[in-house]
């Protein structure tokens, strides 16, 4: 009888747990927020929120505080997805917190490898290794760019979402 209850409190410890994932690129105003956006929307549409905890931030520190910038969030908004985040720096908490760092391009990840310590480096991956259509590794910056250029790293981020949902749900 107790080792029956033992077995089951276990089972719901594991089902319960959620799975912590964090998006990350250089300022926490562009790629990262709209990965966030994207992931959790489709979270939600497959009713699968209690399972997920999801955040992102920036390697660097220029625009904490800020909402993401307006051409992302127009974009985001033109495919149904409200962006209301406010930037933070990534720090080294965040790769023990989290089960999974995704880093919008080499440099981030590069960045992101300085602040793993206790083997938490392999919790960081690129985010185009997602990308089933993939000609680089990174998810271009937007930010010096033109409009084109967000809607771009929109389509990136759906199709990279689509896949890492697929694999983690
Ligand atoms: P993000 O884009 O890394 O996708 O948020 C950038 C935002 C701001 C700057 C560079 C990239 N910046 O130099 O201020």
């Amino acid at each position: 009888m107790t080792k029956g209850i033992i077995i089951e409190t276990t089972e719901i410890g594991r089902i319960m747990t959620k799975k912590k994932v964090l998006f990350v690129c250089l300022g926490n105003i562009c790629r990262s927020p709209m990965a966030e956006g994207i992931f959790k929307h489709k979270v939600e549409e497959r009713g699968l929120t209690h399972l997920f905890e999801i955040d992102s931030a920036g390697t660097a520190a220029y625009h904490v505080g800020n909402l993401p910038d307006e051409r992302m969030r127009e974009t985001a908004y033109s495919h149904g997805i409200l962006l209301n985040s406010k930037a933070r720096q990534a720090v080294a908490e965040d790769l023990e917190e989290f089960d999974l760092i995704l880093a919008m391009d080499k440099s981030n990840h590069r960045n992101l490898l300085k602040l793993a310590l206790n083997g938490n480096a392999e919790k960081v991956r690129l985010m185009r290794e997602f990308d089933t259509k993939a000609e680089s590794m990174d998810v271009p910056d937007p930010y010096y760019g033109g409009v084109a250029g967000f809607e771009e790293v929109y389509q990136i981020l759906d199709r990279s979402c689509n896949q890492l949902l697929d694999e983690l749900a």
